[in-house]
């Protein structure tokens, strides 16, 4: 898979360098390539936002750089899914970021400030599929801390990133429900004993308490899930 993340503070991805993702990244099973969005302003100040037609608060990010930008890296082979994140899009879940594993090619647009020009995403529908995509109901600065969540949600579900696929199976969401809790040695620690069934070694038993757990689970802390 090829990422393409455009933004006004690159620094924000040096993280991306480290653990799986990194990993996944010297390997090419993954290739990520940051960019900075002033690269496409042409002004000693390297602007890239104005304020907004009609007044108001803020300022809203110029439509010229993210037309540039956009056409500097969506062409290439596949036709790209291009997401913006937002507050105002379609919440993020594990089914978004499975059907995301599976593209080729994703960009990533990380709006700051009141926003970015409206003009830009029907642009950008031309050259890709383009998707806004919240991170959940609350407001953050801009798109960067969205984007490495998701990128970081996507890439772990690329083949050969993770070692162990299993452990993608077995984790919360996968099967609509929360993860099962765990338990390692000791089997006593600071007077709390692990519960009697994980320790039994009766695989039968520790699946259907598992189970049990999840939905016991999922029934208090998310009962949402449980009627979707
Ligand atoms: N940008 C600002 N807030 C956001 C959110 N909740 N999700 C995605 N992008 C955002």
């Amino acid at each position: 898979m090829r990422i393409d993340i455009l933004t006004i503070f690159p620094s924000y991805f040096d993280v991306l360098a480290v653990s799986l993702l990194g990993r996944a990244r010297s390997s090419g099973s993954l290739q990520v390539d940051v960019h900075d969005l002033r690269d496409w302003t042409h002004d000693r100040h390297r602007t890239v936002d104005d304020t907004p037609y009609g007044g108001g608060a803020g300022m809203v990010m110029k439509p010229e750089p993210w037309g540039e930008s956009l056409d500097a890296v969506a062409g290439h082979a596949e036709r790209p899914t291009i997401i913006f994140p937002s507050p105002a899009g379609e919440v993020f879940t594990q089914a978004t970021a499975r059907a995301l594993s599976d593209r080729e090619h994703l960009i990533f647009g990380c709006g700051r400030y009141e926003g970015i020009d409206e003009r830009v995403f029907d642009y950008a529908a031309e050259l890709g599929d383009v998707r806004l995509i919240s991170l959940g109901d609350y407001v953050l600065n801009g798109g960067e801390v969205a984007v490495m969540a998701m990128v970081e949600a996507i890439g772990r579900l690329i083949p050969g990133v993770v070692g162990n696929p299993e452990s993608l199976v077995e984790e919360s969401h996968e099967d609509g429900l929360l993860e099962y809790p765990s338990y390692t040695k000791p089997a006593v620690w600071r007077d709390r004993a692990v519960p009697p069934v994980p320790l039994s070694g009766n695989h039968g038993a520790v699946d259907a308490w598992r189970r049990e757990q999840q939905l016991e689970r999922t029934r208090e802390r998310r009962p949402d899930l449980l009627e979707s």
